[in-house]
């Protein structure tokens, strides 16, 4: 789909490491070039025209953020620098003030380090206890294994909506509503979802949501935190400075702005920011749902295809998004990755950030396969055919 929109997509690769970051449509040099060449003035500061015009640009991106995600009120999107912004500000600035000790937050073992390190540092400061909901045999969530982790102590339960090895899409839905009946909050990292798939927060009654911006054809340096505005209202800023307050006098009286300022200090990412709003026009103009069904049929194409691939290792053939997770058996997975760099194919290797997920999968290291838009099927036989190489571990050794 729309692979004319992509420059990179001209050099000769095959790039299938968008878990990790996408590539970008033209326009968004486009736009961030005219911010930086005819209008590049600091936001929310100035009197003069070019400085109102950035404000309207800027403004205009957290409205079509709103729209993305459908949230009730634009003061609810707060931009941050990525998903681990979000995600900080959400465990520091909310949970910090709303938990007690022996309060128990409930995760997976296939978090990305985001939704787990931030969680470790609150726990060590605040006596919490992290329990780790189970996962089936195919690595996934189901209700019967989050009914079962909670106990009268769970406070929260904070979940990737689909996780960045497995590449399982969670019941957000359903988690939401056990969870809401006890008095439980959800943090969702969309990270992985929100590029791929329509998110409606108010209908999936998501109390807190965090993605970044880089993996949804957007710039790097951009991310979103979603809260609730009754959540939002009690957050407390984790960083303080310019942006962020009404007025401030010697003897350390303070007076802070409303949201959405007041969790956005310093200058912000403006040229990302207009960027991203320009990114989200060109995505509504092609539908999250149609990109949805296209990477779904991808993704079917691409499991049945490496399955005739000799020796491979599948992690996840039963997961619904576009992430495989492989290896080709006795073959270091970083070893299977530089052998395809050499065909001009990119694909992560590693842990891939979710370095507890090894207890689960028994194995440390995996290639990933991560599946954009303007991925085709004419690429997947192509990395078929390499895969496919009967000499393909000698070449490598
Ligand atoms: N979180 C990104 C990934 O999974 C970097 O590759």
């Amino acid at each position: 789909m729309n692979r004319e929109d992509f420059p990179m997509l001209k050099q000769d690769i095959i790039y299938f490491d968008n878990g990790a970051t996408t590539l970008k449509p033209l326009i968004l040099s486009q736009i961030t070039s005219e911010y930086y060449n005819e209008y590049s003035a600091n936001a929310h500061r100035g009197d003069y025209d070019i400085s109102l015009k950035v404000d309207e640009m800027y403004e205009s991106a957290r409205k079509k953020v709103q729209k993305l995600i459908h949230a009730a009120s634009q003061d609810e999107i707060i931009f941050t620098s990525g998903a681990t912004d979000a995600l900080n500000k959400i465990i520091f600035g909310y949970f910090r003030h709303y938990l007690n000790q022996g309060d128990e937050i409930l995760i997976t073992k296939s978090e990305h380090a985001s939704n787990v390190l931030p969680w470790f540092e609150l726990s060590d400061e605040l006596g919490l206890v992290i329990r780790y909901i189970e996962l089936d045999d195919d690595k996934k969530v189901t209700m019967a294994s989050v009914q079962k982790a909670i106990t009268p102590k769970t406070k929260v339960i904070s979940l990737a909506h689909i996780t960045n090895v497995v590449g399982d899409i969670r019941p957000i839905q359903e988690i939401n509503q056990l969870a809401h009946q006890k008095g439980i909050l959800v943090v969702v990292d969309g990270a992985q979802s929100v590029p791929h798939m329509k998110i409606d927060v108010q209908e999936l009654d998501i109390d807190f949501l965090a993605f970044s911006a880089h993996k949804m054809y957007g710039p790097t340096g951009v991310g979103v935190l979603y809260g609730k505005k009754e959540l939002l209202n009690q957050i407390h800023p984790i960083e303080f400075g310019g942006g962020m307050n009404a007025s401030f006098s010697s003897d350390g009286m303070r007076i802070y702005d409303e949201l959405p300022h007041l969790l956005e200090p310093g200058t912000p990412n403006i040229a990302g920011v207009i960027g991203f709003g320009q990114v989200l026009t060109y995505l509504e103009q092609i539908g999250m749902d149609q990109i949805r069904i296209y990477e779904q049929d991808l993704h079917e194409y691409a499991i049945k295809a490496l399955r005739k691939v000799p020796n491979i290792v599948l992690y996840n053939e039963h997961s619904e998004s576009g992430i495989i997770a492989m290896n080709i058996q006795d073959v270091f997975a970083q070893d299977l990755a530089i052998y395809l760099n050499k065909y001009k194919i990119c694909v992560r290797a590693g842990n891939h950030c979710a370095k507890i997920l090894k207890d689960e999968l028994g194995i440390k290291n995996t290639c990933r396969i991560s599946l954009a838009m303007y991925n085709t099927k004419e690429e997947i036989d192509y990395l078929v055919k390499i895969l496919s190489n009967p000499k393909l571990k000698e070449e490598i050794i």
